[in-house]
């Protein structure tokens, strides 16, 4: 636990599988500069202070990831490869379940590989000052929110409006708590933890400035945006 007296824990979520980037492999083994998106973020966390990683993807690559990427870039803190669930909050769940026990634990998408220690460090000390926290931009862009038939309805005061990424971060105990209500509410709308404390507890999430670079690879453009970053970073090694 180095200098700090709490454990933290990152839950790495691979689990998914990348419909929208339309490509045969899951979007998290494309390659970037020889290696796979996974391997950025687990080599993030690696090299940030958190005690140890879960790695969370589909059963059918549990092996690959252990043996390829695991043990294959020697990645020593992921003690455990578990497998995830059909939607993202049930992989979230089952990676809260592989635990050892911990004080708080950083849930962040393996779909972000751009992710630096610097933003971790700062999600690290800020869920121990504030209790819950996510990364975040301000919105550049006016947001609509439009009716089904594609009608603005509302427009939403820009400045008031962030984009919000990974790491989240949060309590242990707290999260479970959360999660054991929504499971209870049956609910199936989530698409990520900060709903879950929002809706869930009376707690509230501190958003927190992070890089616009930490973008999550959704569609094939995306790609471009990603390589781009680790060249201009030359942090590929
Ligand atoms: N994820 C997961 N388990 C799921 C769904 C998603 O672990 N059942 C992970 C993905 O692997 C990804 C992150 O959650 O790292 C963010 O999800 P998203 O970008 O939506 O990825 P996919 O669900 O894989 O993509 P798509 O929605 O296009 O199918
Ligand atoms: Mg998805």
């Amino acid at each position: 636990m180095g200098m700090r007296d709490k454990k933290v824990t990152a839950i790495i979520l691979a689990a998914g599988k990348g419909s929208r980037m339309q490509s045969d492999v899951p979007k998290q083994y494309l390659e970037i500069d020889g290696k796979p998106i996974l391997y950025y973020s687990l080599r993030a966390f690696e090299q940030s202070s958190v005690d140890d990683i879960i790695l969370v993807t589909r059963q059918e690559d549990i092996e690959y990831c252990q043996n390829d990427i695991v043990d294959g870039y020697g990645l020593s803190k992921v003690s455990c490869v578990v497998a995830g669930g059909d939607e993202r909050y049930w992989s979230v769940w089952n990676g809260l379940q592989a635990c050892e026990k911990t004080d708080y634990v950083l849930i962040h998408d393996a779909a972000r590989p751009c992710i630096t220690v610097e933003r971790i460090e700062e999600s690290v000390s800020s869920v121990i000052k504030w209790g819950a926290c996510t990364l975040g931009v301000p919105v550049k862009d006016t947001i609509k929110q439009v009716d089904d038939n594609n009608y603005g309805v509302a427009t939403p005061i820009r400045k008031y409006l962030w984009q919000i990424q990974t790491p989240q971060s949060f309590s242990y105990d707290q999260l479970v708590d959360a999660y054991k209500k929504m499971i209870q509410d049956k609910v199936t709308d989530i698409t990520d933890d900060t709903m879950i404390i929002e809706r869930y507890l009376d707690l509230k999430t501190k958003v927190i400035q992070g890089d616009y670079s930490n973008l999550k690879v959704t569609t094939p453009e995306d790609l471009d945006l990603v390589q781009n970053f680790f060249k201009k970073n030359k942090k590929s090694c």
